[in-house]
Parts: structure tokens; C-alpha cells; sequence
């Protein structure tokens, strides 16, 4: 059994295929985090320490024993006003406006299966995959608060989730000014925090440093995962590299502001925590009722970050996405965004749709502009009716004639977004997030409708059901503007930023469920929404509006830590690139989207004979290399701090294929040759590469890598398909 508890030790383990959790009730009641690392037998309490120490206060329980003290010992859920002054998971004020909630143990319950959670996305484990509940429950009998931990384990992929579900069974509402789902101390050590920082069109830059004494945190104000911060964090030691060493990775399960924090403390312990963002967050409970913390999954690495990341990648794609998606190939796309931006009619719509066929793309997605009055970006989100004008017919007309071609139809809506200049906000101004008698802040010229309202999501239901109807496959999710005001007119706005982001998962859970053969790609300007939660209800997210080569692989490489190659969507643009004015060539552009879910956002018109021969060369590649890039485990090849080239590899589970990409961004005069080491290979085999038919022995070229021909230009990207042949 992955979960067991010891009855006279009293403590709890938690054990999946090469790593163990533990932690103990103590004789006072308080949950005391042991150990979390390599998998081990035994109890691990030796782990704890106790002095006296100056200035860290003892609970009243432990009467005159100054060695006992919250202030030091590890904690699992710890709390603020138990004398742990270092960063708590739970702030609570009572009625009369007194801080604090001193909690104990006071019962548990092991299950079968892994939870799920009301209203919230989260880990679930898939028919005849082992998988176990541990549900431990800290009360506070003075205010009638239960704290109710859940830890999740599959055991098999190495992951263990985390959620709390604070209730209030007492007289007298309380208020949480603070809620975090997930804590882990460690007693000693020297760690590095690993997070992911970064803007629009330049999303999840790597970012490595030391911890020193203080607090080091990343989030999100935004009421969205943001541009900014990615909701993900990693500790490793100072010597961990991508093959070696221990690591832990938290991965939030939430698409709302969140934090993430790593505290060094004044006995050289490190505490990380991740939970809802404090911002504007002040969440009253009444008799009766509860809040759940979103989940928070984690893995530990013995073996270096490419495990730790193997080992989100795993969770995510199989027991994260649902759906008909989850396992089933993506279709290339041609989107019209960067093609035809706002200005285009049916026929030009038409037009590009029949050139896209003849190229071997799947589905034309129609971007922004086909509705009511979109001329510009400032005006008519929330009309989602079609402008027929502009379309020269119905949109069910248009969907007919692009399906008559042979192509399957997407289109792009912003559900979530008004215009000051709609119908829709002339008729309910009430429905957008505004502070009355203040003047909102617009992003792109636009409001924030509150989600948490039923008309407001249900209105939005019904204009996605009658586009569908339509006859549409695929929709771009988009999301184009931070939340600056969270103010509802139906009070409670302390609740506002949660209760935002349950009423989107409930719109999304509604639409998924209602329509389990379309596709949504996730999409926030790009990826200023890329977690875990989106991913339950899109299995693939536009991943940056960034469509440079260059760019484009360092943010894949902050990317890949946490997320899947499978659910990034990436598209060869043209040249000079829109963002940035970068000519690469169509080769490398190629060679970098080629990473997961793949398609082309650029006017086929335009292309000439020879850049269109190439396209179809590279869509018929694409649908052969498919499999292994969406199914393989992924390797980074290269590090990003001291190598000067990119590489990344793809091997199928078996170890017979492995696709290698290479990027040598700047040539240089008498350049040194670059050498790229695969990994994962199967020892004591040979390999040969399928273009070039050169044999390679596998441990050889584990150990010293192969060369890559000089380039004769910058940006040159290289691509090698290796297949296993017998020893
Ligand atoms: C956002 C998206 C783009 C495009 C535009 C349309 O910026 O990220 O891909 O869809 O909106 O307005």
C-alpha cells in the first residue's frame, strides 16, 4: 500500500516508485513534516531536532520544555499564531478581528483512488493506475475550523499532490486572509530556487539562484497565472544538473493569481509554500460553509531535473488532459492571425483556406475579427455573433464551404472580455468588473466580465454553444488583459478572485463536457495563462504570442521543466518575424515548432514555389515525427547558461527512435565545432541515423556526443532521426 500510517509512532507514509514522504502527529497534535526524498524504509523522526532557542516561543503544552518550538521544527500545514514566525499557509481572522489558529490532529482516513475537488481542476488517475487518498484533518476547536489535508499519490509516475479543504463547523463566521495549499520544510541543506519569470511575447525565462537568508518569492496579482511568473517552483541543490542530484518541484493546479515562495530561515532551514495569492483575497467563512485550496503537484528527483521534469510531463499529458485530445494527434493548423490580422473578408478567407489544403494543413483557424463590428481591437467583445458583412454569408455558410474543401474549421473567441463598445456593454454594464464612480483601467481597450455571477457564465455558454453549433472543431480560448479591479456587484469581492476563476472552470467543465469532440487551444495574449488548471480543460495552449525561432526555444526551454511537450502550441511565422524582425530560415522556424502541437500562422498566398514546397515536405515530416513528439520522453540537450547552441531530443518509450533538433543561433568566424550528447538511449546498441546512414555505437555517443557540420549562417538548425539497430 502507497499509504500507510503507524499507529504507536503515529506516522504517516507516503511512498510511490522511488520516492518517500513522511510526517508524524506529535504528542501535542501538530503534524510535523519528516522527510521527502529517495525512497526508504523505516521512520524517519531521527530527522528532527530540539533546543533551546531564544526568541522561537514553546506551544503552552509543552510547560516548561523551552526545547520544543513551532519556530523551528518542520511543519505540514503550519499556520500563523503558533509562534512560527516564518511564512504560514494559513492566516485566519475571527469574528472580532483577532488573528491566529492554533491547530492539531484530530483524525485521518486512508482511501482508495486519488481524490478529485469540487469545482477545481486536478490530478486524476486513470482506470486499473494505482493510486490512494490520505485525507488528515487539524482542527481548531475555538473557532470551529477544520483543516482538511489531502495528499494524492500515483505511485508509478512519482507524483504526489496536495489540497486543503478549510471548513467552518463552528458558531461564529472567520475570515482566511491567507490560504496556501502545499508547504514543504527541510531542516538543513543548501538549495537553489529554480522559477520562471518573464512578459508577454517573452514567457518563462529559466532563473536559477541561490537561496540566501530572507524570502524569495515569485506570483501573481493578476487574477491569472500571468506572463510574469510562471505558478511553478523548484528547489534543487546547489550541484543538481539535469542528470544528477536531488530536486523538488511544486506545480500548481490553478489558473489564478497564486504565490510561490522559498524562505531561508534563521537555523538554515528552507520552507517553500505555494497557495492562493494574498491580493485582494480576504475570504470570509460562515457557519457551514468551506473553501477548497487548489492542488498542488509535486515530484522529487534523485536523478537530476530531466527526471523531475519527466516526471511532470508524465502527470500532466496522462492524468492531467482529458479528453479525446489527451492521446490523439493534433491537427496542423493554419491560423489567420499573423496572416491577415483584422483585415479580411470571406472570400480572402477562402482563399487562404484553399491554399492551406493544398499545402496538407488539417484545420484553418478563423483568429480574431469575424464578429460584429471587430474592425480594430477595441470594440465588440461580447457581440459573438458573426458579421456577415465581412464573412459574405452566415458563419455556418463559411464553416460549410471551408469543410466542403476538405479542411476542418477552428475560430478564435475572448468569452471572458467586454468592449465599453458592444452591444453587450450597453445592455449590462453591471456584468463588467468596474469599481462604480471610478474609472476602470482598460487593458487593450477592454473590460473584465465577472465570472463569478451565473448570468454572466451562463450568457457566456450560450453564445460558445450557438458558435460551435456552427459547426466548429476547434476554439483559441484567448484571454488578453490582467484583472485590475476585482469588484463585484454582487458583494463579497474579498471571494471575488476565486470565485472568478471557479466560474471559468465551471463554464469550461460545462463546454467540454457538452462537446467532447471539439478541441480548445488555451490561449491569455499568448501564454499568460499556462498552468496546469487550463490544461484539465485545454489540452494544448498557444504558448507565446512570440513566434521567433530564436525566442521561441528559450521560452519551449523554460516551458519544458513543467510542462509537456504535448500541450505547447507553436506555428512557423514569417520573415522578418512580427515581434521581433528576425529572418531566420523556414528550415530552423520548422525545427522549432515542430514541438508539440504544430501549424503555420502566416498568408499562403504569399509564398513562393519554392518556400511552398518546402511547407509541404515539412507538414508530411511533421505527421511522421508526430508520435514521438507528442508521446516520447524529452530531453534538454544543452544547458542554457553556459552552452552557445540549443538542443533538445525526443526518444519513444521503447528507446528505438530518437529525434534530435539543433540550433546554432550565431556563427562566428573559425567557429569550434558543437557536440551534441543524446541521452536515454538503450546501452550496449548501435544507432543509425536515417538520413545520413551513419552508424553510431550508443554508449560512445552518450558519452561524447557527435558533431554538427559548421554552419554556414546564423540560425542554422539541424534535425536527426536516430533508429536503434541490433548490437
Ligand atoms: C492574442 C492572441 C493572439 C491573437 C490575438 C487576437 O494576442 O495571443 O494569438 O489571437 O489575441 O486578437
Amino acid at each position: 500500500m502507497p499509504i500507510t500510517f503507524d499507529k504507536g509512532t503515529k506516522i504517516f507514509t507516503i511512498n510511490t516508485h522511488s520516492t518517500t514522504y513522511q510526517m508524524m502527529a506529535d504528542s501535542f497534535g501538530y503534524l510535523l513534516h519528516l522527510y521527502y526524498g529517495a525512497k526508504t524504509q523505516g521512520f524517519t523522526d531521527w530527522t528532527l531536532t530540539f533546543a533551546d532557542r531564544g526568541f522561537s516561543g514553546n506551544p503552552y503544552d509543552a510547560g516548561k520544555d523551552r526545547t520544543y518550538s513551532l519556530d523551528a521544527l518542520p511543519q505540514e500545514f503550519p499556520a500563523q499564531g503558533t509562534g512560527d514566525y516564518r511564512s504560514p499557509l494559513l492566516v485566519v481572522r475571527d469574528s472580532e478581528g483577532t488573528y491566529g489558529a492554533d491547530l492539531r490532529y484530530s483524525g485521518h482516513e486512508i482511501r482508495d483512488g486519488k481524490y478529485s475537488l469540487s469545482g477545481l481542476p486536478a490530478v486524476y488517475a486513470n482506470p486499473g493506475e494505482e493510486s490512494q487518498t490520505l485525507s488528515i484533518t487539524l482542527t481548531n476547536k475555538r473557532l470551529g475550523l477544520t483543516a482538511e489535508l489531502l495528499y494524492g499519490v500515483i505511485p508509478g509516475k512519482d507524483i504526489i499532490t496536495r489540497s486543503v479543504i478549510i471548513r467552518n463547523n463552528g458558531n461564529n463566521p472567520f475570515t482566511l486572509e491567507k490560504l496556501g495549499s502545499s508547504c514543504l520544510d527541510f531542516t538543513h541543506g543548501n538549495f537553489d530556487a529554480i522559477t520562471f519569470y518573464g512578459r508577454h511575447a517573452m514567457e518563462r525565462n529559466y532563473q536559477r539562484q541561490r537561496l540566501n537568508h530572507g524570502s524569495y518569492s515569485v506570483g501573481s496579482r493578476r487574477g491569472m497565472s500571468s506572463h510574469q511568473y510562471s505558478p511553478v517552483m523548484i528547489l534543487a541543490d546547489h550541484d543538481t544538473t539535469e542528470s544528477h542530484g536531488r530536486c523538488w518541484g511544486m506545480n500548481f493546479v490553478y489558473s489564478g493569481g497564486f504565490f510561490a515562495e522559498a524562505e531561508y530561515d534563521q537555523y538554515n532551514q528552507t520552507r517553500i509554500t505555494m497557495g492562493l495569492s494574498q491580493e485582494k483575497f480576504s475570504y470570509e467563512l460562515s457557519p457551514g460553509e468551506e473553501i477548497t485550496g487548489p492542488e498542488v503537484i509535486m515530484t522529487f528527483s534523485s536523478e537530476g531535473l530531466e527526471k523531475l521534469s519527466h516526471n511532470f510531463h508524465a502527470c500532466i499529458r496522462e492524468n492531467i488532459c482529458r479528453g479525446k485530445f489527451r492521446n490523439s494527434s493534433r491537427p496542423v493548423v493554419l491560423n489567420t492571425w499573423e496572416a491577415l490580422y483584422l483585415d479580411f473578408d470571406g472570400k480572402k478567407i477562402l482563399d487562404v483556406a484553399e491554399s492551406a489544403k493544398a499545402l496538407g494543413v488539417d484545420m484553418l483557424v478563423l483568429d480574431d475579427g469575424w464578429f460584429m463590428k471587430r474592425n480594430t481591437d477595441s470594440q465588440a467583445l461580447g457581440d459573438w455573433t458573426a458579421d456577415e458583412s465581412k464573412l459574405g454569408c452566415s458563419l455556418p455558410e463559411l464553416v460549410r464551404r471551408v469543410k466542403a474543401m476538405g479542411l476542418d474549421f477552428g475560430i478564435w473567441v475572448e468569452p471572458e472580455m467586454i468592449s465599453e463598445d458592444s452591444e453587450l456593454y450597453r445592455a449590462h454594464k453591471d456584468w463588467a468588473m468596474t469599481i462604480p464612480r471610478e474609472n476602470p483601467v482598460l487593458g487593450r481597450n477592454q473590460l473584465v466580465l465577472d465570472l463569478s455571477r451565473k448570468d454572466v457564465r451562463e450568457y457566456i455558454i450560450t453564445a460558445i454553444c450557438e458558435i460551435i453549433d456552427a459547426g466548429i472543431s476547434y476554439f483559441k480560448w484567448d484571454y488578453n488583459r490582467s484583472i485590475s479591479e476585482m469588484y463585484s456587484r454582487s458583494g463579497s469581492n474579498g471571494k471575488l478572485s476565486y470565485k472568478y476563476i471557479l466560474g471559468l472552470y465551471e463554464i469550461l467543465g460545462r463546454l467540454t463536457a457538452k462537446y467532447p469532440d471539439v478541441l480548445i487551444e488555451g490561449c491569455a495574449g499568448g501564454g499568460g495563462r499556462f498552468d496546469a488548471g487550463m490544461l484539465f480543460y485545454t489540452p494544448q495552449i498557444w504558448c507565446s504570442d512570440n513566434t521567433d525561432a530564436l525566442d521561441r526555444m528559450s521560452i519551449h526551454y523554460g516551458t519544458s521543466f513543467a510542462f509537456p511537450m504535448s500541450v505547447i502550441s507553436a506555428h512557423v511565422s514569417t520573415c522578418p518575424n512580427h515581434q521581433t524582425g528576425r529572418i531566420t530560415p523556414l528550415k530552423t522556424r520548422f525545427t522549432v515548432s515542430m514541438t508539440g502541437a504544430f501549424g503555420y500562422e502566416l498568408d499562403p498566398l504569399k509564398l513562393n514555389d519554392d518556400e511552398r514546397l518546402e511547407i509541404s515536405k515539412q507538414i508530411q515530416q511533421y505527421r511522421i515525427d508526430r508520435e514521438i513528439i507528442t508521446e516520447g520522453l524529452y530531453y534538454r540537450l544543452n544547458d542554457l547558461e553556459s552552452d552557445n547552441y540549443f538542443a533538445w531530443e525526443y526518444i519513444s518509450a521503447d528507446g528505438s527512435k530518437a529525434l534530435i533538433n539543433a540550433v546554432i543561433p550565431n556563427n562566428h568566424g573559425n567557429n569550434p565545432p558543437v557536440y551534441v550528447t543524446p541521452k536515454g538511449l538503450t546501452p550496449g546498441t548501435f544507432y543509425c541515423d536515417i538520413d545520413s546512414g551513419k552508424i553510431y555505437p550508443s554508449d560512445a555517443i552518450m558519452d561524447s556526443g557527435f558533431p554538427l557540420e559548421i554552419p554556414k549562417g546564423d540560425y542554422e538548425s539541424f534535425t536527426f532521426r536516430l533508429e536503434r539497430i541490433s548490437a
